[in-house]
Parts: C-alpha cells; sequence; structure tokens
C-alpha cells in the first residue's frame, strides 16, 4: 500500500451519501430473491455485474428500482443495512446518515413499517457490533408528484422520532427541486432536516432552486455548482457541505476521467466537499474506494485526504460535541501523515 493508501485506511470518516437499496449487491440480490421466491431478470451474479454499464443517472435508476424488488420483509432491510455497516465499519466509517427510498417500496405493496423497521433494527445491530452511529434520511422521489411526497411523510408520522431528515432522489432532469417547495416547508416546521440531490445532472438553477426553495442544511452531488461563480461564492461564504461521490460521477458519465473529477476545483474554491459512495454496489466501491480512486488519480495529497475526512464530520448532523470527539480521534490518527506539520 502507498502512503496515502495507508492514510486513508486509518482515517476514522462519517459517511453522508449513501443509498442504502444502492449497497445491495448481486450476491445478497440472489440470495434475496431465492429467499423470497421472487424472479430476477438474471441467470447469475456475472450476469448482474454485466449490466452495470449506464450512460446517464435514467440508466442506472431503471436497474436500481428493478433489483430493489427482491426487498419484502424486514429481515431483508435488516440484513441489507447490517452488509453495508460491515462494509462502512472496514472502512473505518464511524458513523454513517444514509438515505432510503420509502416510495420505491409502498408502491410495490411494501409496507413502510416494514422498510422503517427492518432498517432501524440494521442501524441498531451496526452500533452493537462496531460502535458505528447512523441516522436515517427518508428520501422522496422527485419523478413522482409533490401529493406522493407528502402521503409518504405522512406515511412516516409514527417513525419521525428515528428519521433524521427529507431528502429528494431519482431523475433530476426535469423534476426541478421548485415542484418539493411546500412537501420541504412542512418537513423543516417538523423539525426536520433537509437535504436534497442538485447538480449531479441539473443545471446550477437547480442548486438554487435547492437552497431558496427547498432551504437545504446539506447539498447532495452539487457538481455543476462550479459553472456559477456567484454559486460557488455564497456555497463557500454558507459553508455548505457537499456530498460528492467520484466513482458514481465516473460510472454516470458526469465526468468522462477520474482525473477531471472537479474536488481539486472545489477544495481550491473553499468549498466544504466530502467524499462518499452513493451506491456503491452499482458503482465499483465504498467508501475508501473513492478516497482512493482521486488519490489515484493524482488529485490529492495528504492534507487534503485529510480535510475531506473532516469535512464529513463538520458536515453530519451529528452534535457539536459528537464532532470534536470525532475529529479529535482523526487528528491523532492523521497526525503522522502530514508533512507539513
Ligand atoms: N438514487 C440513488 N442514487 C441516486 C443518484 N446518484 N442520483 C439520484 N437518485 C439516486
Ligand atoms: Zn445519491
Amino acid at each position: 500500500m502507498t502512503v496515502l493508501e495507508h492514510l486513508i485506511a486509518d482515517m476514522p470518516k462519517a459517511e453522508l451519501h449513501l443509498h442504502i437499496e444502492g449497497s445491495l449487491e448481486p450476491e445478497l440480490m440472489f440470495a434475496l430473491a431465492q429467499r423470497n421466491k421472487v424472479t430476477i431478470p438474471f441467470a447469475s451474479v456475472e450476469d448482474v455485474r454485466a449490466a452495470y454499464s449506464f450512460s446517464r443517472l435514467q440508466d442506472f435508476l431503471d436497474i436500481y428500482y428493478a433489483g430493489a424488488d427482491v426487498l419484502r420483509t424486514e429481515e431483508d432491510f435488516r440484513d441489507l443495512a447490517l452488509a453495508y455497516f460491515d462494509r462502512a465499519a472496514a472502512d473505518n466509517v464511524v458513523h454513517a446518515e444514509i438515505f432510503f427510498d420509502p416510495q420505491a417500496h409502498t408502491d410495490r405493496g411494501i409496507p413502510f413499517s416494514v422498510v422503517a423497521e427492518g432498517l432501524l433494527a440494521g442501524m441498531k445491530d451496526a452500533e452493537a457490533k462496531h460502535g458505528l452511529t447512523s441516522r436515517l434520511i427518508l428520501c422522496f422521489l422527485r419523478h413522482l408528484d409533490e401529493d406522493a411526497a407528502f402521503a409518504t411523510l405522512a406515511a412516516a408520522e409514527p417513525w419521525l422520532d428515528r428519521i433524521e431528515g427529507v431528502g429528494l432522489d431519482s431523475s433530476e432532469m426535469g423534476h426541478p427541486p421548485a415542484k418539493f417547495a411546500n412537501v420541504f416547508a412542512r418537513a423543516g416546521e417538523m423539525g426536520l432536516r433537509r437535504v436534497a440531490h442538485a447538480g449531479e445532472e441539473g443545471p446550477p438553477a437547480y442548486v438554487h432552486e435547492a437552497l431558496d426553495l427547498l432551504k437545504v442544511d446539506r447539498l447532495d452531488h452539487g457538481n455543476r455548482s462550479l459553472e456559477d461563480q456567484a454559486l460557488v461564492t455564497r456555497l463557500a461564504r454558507e459553508s455548505m457541505t457537499l456530498t460528492v461521490c467520484p466513482l458514481s460521477n465516473l460510472k454516470l458519465c458526469v465526468i468522462d476521467d477520474m482525473r477531471a473529477h472537479p474536488i481539486p476545483t472545489m477544495l481550491r474554491q473553499g468549498l466544504r466537499a466530502t467524499i462518499n459512495s452513493d451506491d456503491p454496489a452499482y458503482f465499483g466501491g465504498y467508501v475508501n474506494d473513492n478516497y482512493r480512486a482521486l488519490a489515484t488519480a493524482g488529485l490529492v495529497d495528504a492534507d487534503d485526504l485529510i480535510l475531506l475526512a473532516r469535512n464529513s464530520f463538520l458536515g453530519s448532523f451529528l452534535d457539536d460535541a459528537a464532532v470534536a470527539t470525532h475529529l479529535a480521534a482523526l487528528d491523532a490518527a492523521a497526525h503522522h501523515y502530514q508533512p507539513s506539520r
């Protein structure tokens, strides 16, 4: 291993952009299909992996929703979550704020309670097994309408004390944040945190809407913000956290080469960028693979890697005391790697 690879492995970190349904590995997909007697359109695990070639976000989403069909019972959601947390813990993730897409399940007849209870049980397991803490973020599917989002928020009511916030994901183009301004306002009144995918494929105007109309606490992706200098200045001034996903960007053709990834520009412009895996089972790697991809492409040095891990705690929804504890542990782990200190 190189020095930077050792550093990446040794740094405690938080993961802030992870779709739990996107952590469904082909092996588990097959096991659940068998357990639930569900037929899937693939003959083997290799067959599934071979299908993971995408030229845009929608190509991926079609396969992602099809794969989620094997998830039927509370036990399935619990197994899914724990499988992710096992992988995350191996990457020294000490805290994760995970997305779930309830409408991808309720629309095919799986009750909200099955999804929520299963995931919450997996989160509890992870804390007992690895000491890994986590929070749950309920995402509205933006290709559906705002009434459906309101219905989902209503279905979530009994669990809202265990749900940290709401997010917005799925097909970005043609589904601007403005479409969900009312439901996000309601979520804010209910004391929920707000995040949204914006500027992954969509224009800088969508990022403006996420800030001004959805009043987000954090921005998911945000890559295309760089096309608007006034927006970049604002994001930096407001210390807005961006949850950036390098391998996802490459797989979904947001960039055509890792060497062209915007992370160095983001850091240079003073943006609070973080590194995340998005949908690791589909994009070829978990969080440390994402940090390593940047290092291998020559885009980051030790100081940058430490700053990115630091930002992951600063951008989390943990309280100040927990953030301080994690930052002290990060400093202790990273100390030897900083040639500048
Ligand atoms: N759902 C799962 N992953 C997503 C992504 N990267 N963008 C939008 N919606 C998603
Ligand atoms: Zn995402």
